[in-house]
């Protein structure tokens, strides 16, 4: 069994996320902070391994950690552990908005943390409080300094740059990976069901930084074939590159190479459009794996070609927290 869609894409990358709860509040996601609506059960570390287990044994060989902000786990460190030991798994990354980084980069990386993104929307910190509603952006930028020291590679960082709100930061943040080795990823903004008139406002098209970092000699990279979505541009004179997240662009969806998992157990196969499956029943015993494998590949043949989110459908998705972006 092997996780193949209909349209021949392979899927070797899982992004789980393991909690819906974030405490920022970005004005294109959580404006209003995170409401707990009703008790959650997320998934426990046990759940957690049954599910990982099946994956790996179905070809997934990278899992990214999401949440909602998943460091907000007091089990974090032992999740990322137990991936890390999963036979098959040989990348796990997580994607933190860098609140307890600083305390925690050390930990995390001897934990088997292979790599790390971090949101940061501004690199000014009044813009950066703006956006997040956390006056903190020096203390996340400590965390990005305690990830080098403890030793992560190649650290990510991930930016939506929004007309009239940071697009003006495009430049500080260029000069900034000038001398290090950092993918600064643009993620242009994604209308969901909670943010449209946001998304009206603010949205800045990909395109458009595309051209501005096409004048300035930005190179687009070839794409290999486990790219996944992002286009990525390199500079001779940058130690440091840019990846373009453009999910509005034609074609996004043919690199398609994740599927996701929510906190509760639902299966995504996209981020928009739909209601998820739920497998949680299955990851209750391991006895239940072989169920599980079938559950999931059966599923995925649902998988669609496209988002069709240029058609305005942002479906059942209320904002990138619940299902971890
Ligand atoms: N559009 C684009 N990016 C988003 N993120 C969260 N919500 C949105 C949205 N509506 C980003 C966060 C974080 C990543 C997980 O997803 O900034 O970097
Ligand atoms: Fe939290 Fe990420 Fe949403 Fe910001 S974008 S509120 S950090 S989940």
């Amino acid at each position: 069994m092997q996780l193949v869609d209909r349209y021949q894409r392979k899927f070797e990358y899982l992004r789980l996320s393991i909690t819906d709860e974030c405490n920022f509040k970005c004005n294109y996601c959580l404006p209003d902070g995170y409401q707990r609506t009703h008790q959650k059960q997320f998934l426990s570390e046990n759940e957690i391994k049954n599910l990982i287990n099946a994956f790996a044994e179905l070809g997934t060989s990278k899992v990214r950690i999401t949440g909602g902000e998943p460091s907000l786990r007091k089990d974090f460190t032992n999740i990322i552990t137990q991936i890390s030991n999963t036979e098959g798994i040989s990348k796990v990354a997580t994607t933190t908005n860098g609140f307890s980084l600083s305390k925690h980069a050390n930990e995390w990386f001897d934990a088997g943390l292979d790599s790390i993104n971090v949101s940061i929307d501004s690199l000014d910190a009044n813009t950066f409080n703006l956006i997040t509603g956390k006056n903190i952006f020096h203390k996340v930028m400590e965390g990005v300094e305690a990830c080098s020291e403890a030793g992560f590679k190649q650290i990510k960082i991930n930016s939506v740059l929004m007309k009239g709100l940071n697009d003006h930061d495009l430049t500080t943040f260029l000069a900034w990976i000038k001398d290090q080795p950092i993918q600064l990823r643009f993620i242009e903004l994604m209308q969901t069901g909670d943010n449209q008139a946001f998304f009206k406002q603010y949205h800045l098209s990909g395109q458009t930084i595309k051209t501005t970092l096409l004048k300035q000699n930005w190179i687009s990279k070839d794409r290999r074939i486990n790219d996944g979505p992002a286009e990525v541009f390199t500079h001779p004179d940058y130690l440091g590159e840019i990846g373009l997240i453009m999910p509005y662009s034609k074609d996004f969806c043919n690199n398609c190479n994740r599927l996701r998992v929510s906190a509760l157990g639902k299966l995504h196969l996209c981020l928009f459009g739909e209601e998820g499956v739920d497998l949680r029943h299955l990851l209750q015993n391991c006895e239940d794996k072989q169920e599980l494998k079938e559950l999931v590949v059966a599923s995925l043949q649902e998988k669609k070609s496209s988002h069709f989110l240029d058609l305005g459908l942002t479906g059942a998705t209320p904002h990138l927290a619940s299902i971890g972006g």
